[in-house]
């Protein structure tokens, strides 16, 4: 059976989206279907619709998703209909060099759905980061799927899709951030925000969120920042030497992706520190650091994928913390939408008045 449903669609480069009927087949051996309940949206769907990802246009955009299996192909044991998922970008192979290790975090080939997904006239859609969630029901591969706690609201629980998630394991799984650490969160948007979150929720003492808007840093505050340093009026690295003796942070994160952000993460490190770059770079920029600091200062630089997560191990304790009223999800719905508003919700994400607009499903 072929599932004829209203999704939103990329149909070329910059153009706004555009809803359309999407053609969604029946799970085939290892996939799965998935009704979708909330889908938020990101930067990433805005820079697939800018031809910034790659140029496989039409797209179908949307990828921080929850909602319920309604169907299992042949071979499907992780997950069955009914169950509450959240869709994630990293199915893990469990066979490339990286799972073969025990290192599945970082797994090389992950998993997407086989079969396409079609406009009515039969034209094959690329969905965003290999799920494509602006739509009533998507196609997934099984592993795409992880199951987590029902009680769960499908708004908040999807955010951990991808930009939730990328900033909770910047500070938790690439930062290693511990009990009474310090640790500096350049860029408070969604990303930065769940950075400071989960640096609070990892046990950091101080927790310094550096932005050129205040209105992010009021937001920051509410996350848990316990200072915050206005990067325009302020030179952030020494506003975080004063803040810490003198001596930087334990872990500088930057979630932006800019160069001048990084030098600043650098420079706000203490010696043996560690520096987290989840901000994705514009792919022409380059950066320059006096080699000598580099070996001089220690430590790690190191860049965090989709916050090393595995969805497995992470996406259901996440969630069991949420529930346990012990992680603020919710704070990162600044509202919620119809699925014809995703355009309206670019131009909001591009003036920055939200951290994220999250499509609910009628
Ligand atoms: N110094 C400090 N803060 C800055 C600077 C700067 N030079 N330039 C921008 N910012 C702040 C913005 O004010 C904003 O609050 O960085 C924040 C970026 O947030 P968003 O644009 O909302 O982006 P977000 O969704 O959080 O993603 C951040 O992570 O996953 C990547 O592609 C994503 O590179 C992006 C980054
Ligand atoms: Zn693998
Ligand atoms: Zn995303």
């Amino acid at each position: 059976m072929v599932h004829s449903v209203r999704g939103v669609i990329a149909r070329s480069n910059g153009a706004p989206v555009e809803m359309e009927t999407v053609l969604v087949p029946d799970p085939g051996p290892g996939e799965a279907l998935v009704a979708i309940q909330a889908c938020g949206v990101c930067h990433t769907d805005l820079h697939y619709r800018e031809g910034a990802i790659n140029d496989d246009f039409p797209f179908l955009l949307g990828h921080e998703a929850a909602g319920v299996v309604e169907a299992v192909g042949s071979g499907v044991e992780e997950v069955a209909p009914g169950d509450f998922v959240i869709i994630n970008w990293r199915a893990v192979c469990g066979q490339c060099r990286s799972c073969a290790r025990g290192r599945s975090q970082y797994c090389f080939a992950t998993h997407n759905a086989q079969q396409p997904m079609t406009l009515v006239d039969g034209t094959e859609l690329s969905p965003a980061l290999g799920i494509g969630a602006f739509v009533e029901k998507t196609l997934v591969a099984a592993g795409q799927a992880t199951k987590v706690s029902p009680e769960a609201s499908a708004a908040a629980a999807g955010l951990l899709g991808c930009g939730v998630m990328a900033g909770l394991g910047a500070a938790m799984n690439t930062g290693g951030v511990g009990r009474g650490d310090s640790v500096a969160v350049f860029g408070c948007g969604g990303v930065g925000d769940a950075a400071i979150e989960g640096a609070r929720l990892a046990g950091a003492s101080t927790i310094i969120a550096v932005d050129i808007d205040d209105r992010k840093l009021e937001w920051a505050r509410q996350f848990g920042a316990t200072h915050t340093v206005n990067s325009r009026e302020t030179d952030p690295v020494e506003a975080i030497k004063e803040l810490t003796g003198g001596h930087g942070v334990d872990v500088a994160i930057e979630a932006i992706g800019l160069p001048e952000t990084y030098r600043q993460c650098f420079e706000a490190r203490d010696l043996a520190g560690t520096v987290v770059l989840v901000g994705v770079p514009n792919p022409t920029a380059t950066i320059e650091l006096p080699f000598i600091e580099v070996f001089g200062r220690g430590g790690a630089l190191k860049s965090s994928w989709y916050g090393d997560c595995l969805p497995s191990r992470d996406f259901p304790m996440l969630i069991d913390l949420y529930l346990q009223g012990r992680l603020n999800l919710d704070g990162f719905v600044s509202e919620t939408i119809a699925l014809d508003e995703v355009e309206e919700a670019f131009h909001k994400m591009e003036r920055g008045e939200v951290l994220r607009s999250v499509v609910v499903m009628d």
